[in-house]
């Protein structure tokens, strides 16, 4: 199978290393890629939100299946141009995936679905969104209505804050705020059928104990032990088989990845989000434990044939990623540093660039994320610590407490 991944990111570096380790796969090219996917997969340029572009290279490459890893291409209608050309691709409809291009659409699927999530109001006037911040009181949750690369939200006790974050998005979703720990969990379906992968949690906050902004997320783990056993299938049960059906009865199917962000509150779990791709760095993790070879299981997710797929196999034990990010992140990065030991295995790449001397170095604000496997996940996580000791990069940051917490059974 010939597999083109679309995207420049640690998701696409993680797709590719699975990728190029199933023996399905006779070719691997990653568009546009970065340091990391260029060792294991060949690199063409590609404007992954151009779909007459993406299109037009899956037909040159003869492509099989094409995977689109981040939402930006979804939204934009990349899946539906490569379908349109007659090859198979992963990743949702652009009508589809404004599931996770529109927050106010995703909260219109989840109410008509029956689907447990947050109290929210879509707001467009700073009156408006004053009304709903005294509905639902202080911490203020306000999100931008559009895609905001995992920016977009802002959690805070502060009024003013929470009325200039408002004012400075055309239109917002203004909702109830959720306490408990967080859940990701990644359904892959056909529109159809439903198959949960192992749920991770990501730590979103760019400082030790939820401290400082919001970020893309900076580290992540799986498999949750503190979670009940049932936990998984009662998601699958109340929320993705309900918001598939509801999409599939609008007439809007969704084929791909449903990212399902949950909080797990007193009242039980709610949605706080949902994405149309898999999640970073969550993926990491969650790719690092899957035996299942990968192409075949993306390309029946791709083609409605996901029922006919065996069960699911999963390596024992856990794995853990920390990111490392660039001085400034999530506010400007700084880029072009030299980065010693990206080369390292186990350390996967996102915002990194080889420069014509051989250097790889840092154009992104999340870099890279140390990511390694663990009997228990003390040592997942005691080794992912140790690998991203050996890496360098002037400025850099990261956070000391991912998976901490889990060692003592809480989420
Ligand atoms: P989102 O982009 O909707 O996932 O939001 C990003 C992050 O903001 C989430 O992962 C949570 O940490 C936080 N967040 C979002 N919605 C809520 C909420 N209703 N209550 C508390 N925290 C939230
Ligand atoms: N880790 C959060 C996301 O992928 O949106």
């Amino acid at each position: 199978m010939r597999v083109l991944v679309i995207g420049s990111g640690a998701r696409e570096h993680a797709l590719c290393l699975s990728l190029a380790a199933d023996p399905a796969v006779t070719a691997l090219i990653c568009a546009p890629g970065n340091a990391g996917t260029a060792a294991v997969a060949e690199q063409r340029g590609v404007d992954p939100l151009d779909p007459a572009d993406v299109a037009a290279l899956a037909t040159q490459l003869a492509a099989d299946l094409v995977v689109i890893g981040p939402e930006a291409p979804l939204v934009a209608g990349v899946a539906d141009a490569v379908r349109a050309a007659g090859i198979d691709c992963f990743g949702p409809s652009r009508a589809a995936a404004a599931l996770e291009g529109s927050k106010a659409f995703a909260k219109s699927v989840m109410a008509a679905a029956g689907v447990p999530t947050a109290d929210s109001v879509v707001a467009s006037s700073p009156a408006e969104v004053a009304a709903a911040l005294d509905r639902f009181g202080a911490p203020y949750v306000v999100k931008d209505d559009g895609l905001a690369a995992g920016k977009g939200v802002v959690v805070t006790s502060d009024r003013d804050a929470a009325l200039t974050h408002a004012a400075s998005c055309e239109r917002v979703v203004v909702e109830e705020f959720l306490d408990g720990p967080e859940v990701s969990l990644f359904c892959l379906t056909d529109g159809r059928t439903v198959v949960p992968l192992l749920p991770a949690q990501d730590f979103k906050r760019v400082g030790d104990d939820d401290t400082g902004p919001n970020t893309g997320g900076m580290g992540a783990y799986a498999p949750l032990d503190w979670l009940p056993g049932a936990f998984v299938d009662e998601i699958v049960r109340t929320v993705a088989e309900p918001t598939i059906a509801e999409l599939a009865g609008q007439g809007t199917p969704f084929a791909g990845l449903l990212y399902i962000g949950l909080a797990v509150t007193s009242r039980g779990p709610r949605v706080v989000e949902f994405n149309a791709r898999f999640g970073d760095p969550e993926t990491q993790v969650v790719l690092a434990l899957l035996e299942t070879p990968l192409a075949a299981l993306l390309r029946a997710t791709a083609t409605g044939r996901l029922g006919e797929q065996p069960p699911l196999r999963w390596r024992p034990g856990y794995a853990v990623t920390v990111v490392l990010a660039a001085e400034g992140y999530p506010g400007t990065p700084r880029s072009g540093d030299v980065i010693a030991g990206a080369e390292i295995s186990g350390i996967i790449h996102a915002g990194t660039r080889r420069r014509d001397d051989g250097a790889i170095v840092a154009a992104g604000g999340r870099v890279l994320s140390a990511t390694a496997t663990g009997v228990s996940l003390a040592d997942a996580r005691d080794a992912a610590y140790a690998l991203l000791d050996k890496v360098e990069l002037p400025g850099g940051h990261h956070r000391t407490d991912i998976a901490l917490r889990a060692l003592s059974g809480r989420g």
